[in-house]
């Protein structure tokens, strides 16, 4: 079972703050019956460039995998980031540090804004390039756009989607959540973890809503699809 979007590499971003806070959230995955996690800290542009971005997160990944030696009780750790979207994106030259690591996918956090058309050139452009842009946590900002439209562009462009389990286990949004589901919208399925209190891993609460609304053939669907996602990246730890 795979976790495609958590902010559990220590020290690096607002997610997790140490070794021990990574340990505690990586166990609780592994409870939940996650065997394969994707570390997306975030980057973000405005903020620093793509090499510190590198380089910090190279240093977090040494700290994390010294702490695991001889631990089992983890998931298999991937790494990528989740990088806020700007100008220029589309034609950044350093993205292949940035994409989940031996794969071509680019988890991206997009403007709380209406999407211009400029900004989906640029997802376009990301793709000529032969990257798979990932839409992170689409639940945040499909509000602001035109929900049929932006859906039906996307999957016309190819363009991948990825939820929180929170989309689903929110009471508010669990009914559009498996609307979503239900109309084969989302392609991953991400804790977005921080921590181990307000923002803490809920996939197994999440797959058996699924379960229940639209049975397990939805819920392996939907896992066999980011299994299969993953084939060629690089286990990290
Ligand atoms: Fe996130």
């Amino acid at each position: 079972m795979v976790d495609f979007h958590s902010h559990i590499l220590p020290g690096i971003d607002d997610g997790s703050k140490n070794i021990d806070e990574s340990l505690e959230i990586l166990r609780e995955m592994y409870s939940q019956g996650i065997t394969k996690v994707v570390a997306t800290p975030h980057f973000l542009a405005r903020l620093q460039s793509v090499e510190e971005f590198f380089h910090a997160r190279d240093e977090a990944i040494q700290t994390l995998k010294e702490a695991l030696v001889g631990i089992e009780d983890v998931p298999e750790i991937y790494v990528g980031s989740e990088t806020e979207y700007y100008d220029g994106i589309g034609e950044c030259e350093e993205l292949d540090k940035l994409t989940i690591i031996g794969t071509k996918i680019l988890l991206i956090e997009m403007p709380f804004t209406l999407w211009t058309e400029a900004i989906y050139r640029s997802l376009m452009r990301l793709q000529e390039r032969g990257y798979v842009p990932v839409i992170a946590h689409i639940e945040r900002y499909i509000s602001y756009q035109n929900e049929q439209k932006c859906l039906e562009r996307l999957e016309e462009m190819g363009v991948q989607i990825q939820c929180n389990c929170t989309f689903l286990t929110n009471r508010f949004t669990k009914k559009k959540a498996l609307r979503f589901i239900g109309g084969r919208h989302i392609n991953f399925l991400g804790t977005d973890s921080h921590d181990m209190s307000s923002r803490k891993p809920k996939m197994d609460k999440a797959l058996k809503i699924i379960e229940k609304k639209h049975g397990y053939e939805a819920v392996e669907d939907i896992l066999d699809y980011s299994e299969g996602a993953l084939r060629s990246a690089t286990v990290v730890i």
